[in-house]
């Protein structure tokens, strides 16, 4: 088998915590295959957005950070697209892998599919068909750039095909002969891996915290369409205090920077009352380690992540999600994932509906068997063979 280089790219928390995945299975079990070099954008900076999941995931430490940071759409990805084309005329992989759909993904896509680097994009054809979306634009334009697309579930693979690609394409394969496959997803990789460990490394966080198993709820909230609508965002806010204080639950809300700054500087009296809630603890990010924990031992999960959907039903937690639509469709079509948007009767009845349990709820495996991380791999490797 050749020997390759292969860079992977990141730049935001998700990214991070995908990329330990692929990082871990090259260690364990193909070090002697693939030189890894990691490149960092800088897109996400504060140690706990950041760095703390390079120490905690075991992750090598980025061998190259560009320092973007934060910015409008338009610098923050040129900036990264002129720092990555440097990096990739100086080291000359064999390959670039890239994570999800953010601005760090796109700004990877185009840099390596301009000067000809082969794109592996994992977690390829998810689709909300929201162009307002910016993940969205990003999603379809990193697939179009990419060389080999890593599908995580039937409906992504489904969205490729109806975009035009094809699976029956045989190599050698190019920007304009790709391949696609359907695949788990390497979240779950990680979740398997770490389910145990958390509870080890991070003996009494929970108790710590106060919080009692079952008994609370967990929230996260980011996403452009709720922070940047300053009544919408209120309106989310407001309806789940007032449900925490009816049930008498506690909502932990372990908060993105960007709804932080927006909640202190544009929603301060808001963000006053929420503090000095006793059924709401508004907490910084925590490490993903700490974030399994939560995610556990909830009652039920409120997000608009991504990947916070996704780990709800890793844990076999109902999850309301706080968007109008969704790019794992699997989980809504299962009955235990609602799409709320941010209308406060729609958050209202299925908080009510969830916080009780429900025995009936089923969680089947939409994800894979917790080792994809190590067949996008050994795909990646039969690329290189068969040239
Ligand atoms: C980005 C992704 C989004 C993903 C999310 C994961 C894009 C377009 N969006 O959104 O898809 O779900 O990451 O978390 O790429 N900030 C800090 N410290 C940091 C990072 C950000 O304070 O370390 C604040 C800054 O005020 C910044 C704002 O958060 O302007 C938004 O950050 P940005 O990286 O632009 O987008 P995210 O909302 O994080
Ligand atoms: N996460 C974390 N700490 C937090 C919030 C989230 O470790 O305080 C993890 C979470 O477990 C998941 C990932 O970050 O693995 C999701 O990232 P995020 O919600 O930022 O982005 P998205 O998935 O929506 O792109």
């Amino acid at each position: 088998m050749p020997h390759i280089k292969l860079i992977n790219i990141v730049g935001a928390r998700p990214q991070i915590i995908k990329a330990s995945a692929i990082s871990r299975a090259i260690r364990n079990y193909y070090s002697k295959d693939i030189t890894e070099i990691i490149v960092h954008t800088g897109q996400h900076y504060d140690k706990e957005m950041s760095e703390v999941f390079f120490d905690e995931l075991e992750i090598h430490k980025p061998h190259y950070n560009l320092g973007v940071g934060s910015a409008g759409h338009g610098r923050q990805t040129s900036m990264m697209i002129t720092g990555i084309e440097e990096v990739l005329i100086k080291e000359k992989p064999d390959c670039v892998v890239l994570y999800g759909d953010t601005n760090s993904t796109l700004a990877g896509a185009l840099a390596a599919s301009k000067l000809h680097f082969p794109v592996i994009h994992i977690e390829a054809g998810l689709r909300s068909f929201n162009k307002i979306m910016p993940e969205e634009l990003n999603r379809i334009m990193s697939d179009h750039s990419s060389t080999l697309l890593f599908a995580p579930t039937n409906a992504a693979f489904k969205n490729l095909m109806g975009e035009g690609f094809r699976p029956e394409n045989s190599p050698p394969y190019t920007i304009n002969n790709p391949k696609i496959y359907l695949t788990g997803d390497i979240m779950y990789d990680n979740t398997l891996f770490f389910a145990e460990l958390a509870e080890k490394k991070k003996a009494g966080f929970l108790e710590k915290m106060s919080l009692v198993r079952n008994n609370y709820v967990l929230v996260t909230i980011h996403r452009d369409s709720n922070t940047d609508d300053i009544e919408r965002l209120k309106e989310i806010f407001v309806t789940l205090k007032v449900l925490a204080e009816e049930k008498d639950i506690v909502l932990v809300m372990p908060l993105h920077p960007r709804t932080v700054i927006i909640l202190r500087n544009k929603l301060k009296n808001l963000y006053d009352d929420l503090t000095h809630c006793v059924h709401v603890k508004i907490i910084p990010p925590v490490s993903y380690l700490e974030m399994i924990l939560l995610e556990k031992n909830c009652r039920m999960i409120v997000t608009d992540s991504g990947g916070v959907q996704k780990e709800s039903h890793f844990f076999k937690r109902p999850c309301i999600v706080l968007r109008n639509e969704t790019e794992w469709i699997e989980l809504v079509n299962n009955g235990t994932a609602k799409l709320v948007g941010a209308d406060p009767a729609r958050i209202r009845h299925e908080f009510l509906y969830f916080v009780d349990a429900h025995s009936d709820l089923e969680y089947p495996g939409f994800y894979g068997d917790g080792k994809t991380a190590e067949f996008i791999l050994n795909e990646i490797l039969m690329m290189f063979e068969k040239e």
